[in-house]
């Protein structure tokens, strides 16, 4: 089953048939929204926008651990986090797509695991992102030719304010490709319940570090949102409509992540 999560300026997934939004409760919250289940030819889609219809949620307050949960819940085997990001690089321009493949997590103010207290584990991240997944993502975006760049790093951001002219260099200075401030914990959070995870990035800005471009501005972010949201959801749809019926085994693990990641002897 795929789930979707959409970012700033993503609050709905218009051609899901049959779709009704359900609510979906979890012991670990509350998630950020009600979930948009449906289908497309016969594949069951479920989203859930991460910022809460009407953007209520900033990145800091938004439950990831609900959000995934309840993702797991409505059986998603294969997730699409899609989201608005700052470019970090000369050639990634607004409108770009980003099929990033990494991530440096540099949040401070969430809880990332669903470990501890008592049962610890340890999955690893080094691929964070699921291969075959991503093979489907890139495929889709050939086939509605849109501008995207397989690969990149993704620094996330605490925020809610965006990066010092000093920071955005050096992250630059890292070899990191675009910022963002919300996949951090959620790629973290996916790898742990087990579900294939992929980020589709959208650039809105080059953050603060380009000369010709300036500062950041949340009005020219949203008018670059608003003129590229549409083409996320080709994307998304296209997806939708290719990716296989039968959940495929993920060739990294990111389906069995906890096979030999628990530590916590099974009696305690
Ligand atoms: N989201 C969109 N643009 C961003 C930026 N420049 N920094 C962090 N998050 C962002």
């Amino acid at each position: 089953m795929l789930g979707v999560i959409g970012g700033s300026g993503i609050y709905d997934l218009p051609g899901l048939e049959n779709a009704e939004w359900k609510t979906v409760e979890s012991p670990w919250g509350t998630p950020s929204d009600q979930v948009r289940i449906g289908e497309v030819d016969g594949l069951k889609v479920v989203f859930l926008p991460r910022h809460g219809r009407g953007h209520v949620y900033s990145p800091t307050d938004i439950n990831y651990h609900a959000n995934i949960d309840v993702m797991k819940r409505c059986g998603v085997t294969d997730l699409v986090s899609v989201s608005a990001c700052g470019s970090l690089k000369e050639e990634l321009a607004p409108g770009t797509f980003v099929l990033v493949e990494q991530f440096i997590d540099r949040t401070f103010a969430r809880p990332k695991s669903y470990f501890g207290n008592g049962c610890v584990a340890h999955v690893s991240m080094a691929y964070p992102v699921s291969p075959r997944l991503i093979d489907h993502v890139e495929a889709a975006a050939r086939a509605e030719t849109l501008a995207y760049r397989r690969g990149g790093t993704y620094l996330a951001m605490e925020g809610p304010q965006f990066s010092s002219l000093a920071e955005s260099h050096m992250y630059r200075s890292w070899g990191c490709d675009v910022i963002g401030m919300t996949n951090m914990p959620e790629a973290k959070l996916a790898r742990e319940a087990e579900i294939c995870y992929a980020t589709i990035a959208m650039v809105t800005d080059y953050d603060s570090w380009h000369p010709e471009h300036g500062e950041v501005d949340i009005q020219a972010i949203i008018k670059v949102l608003n003129d590229n949201a549409h083409n996320a959801q080709r994307l998304v749809a296209r997806l939708a409509r290719d990716l296989p019926r039968e959940h495929e085994p993920c060739p990294i693990g990111s389906d069995t992540a906890l096979e030999y990641a628990l530590m916590t002897a099974p009696d305690k």
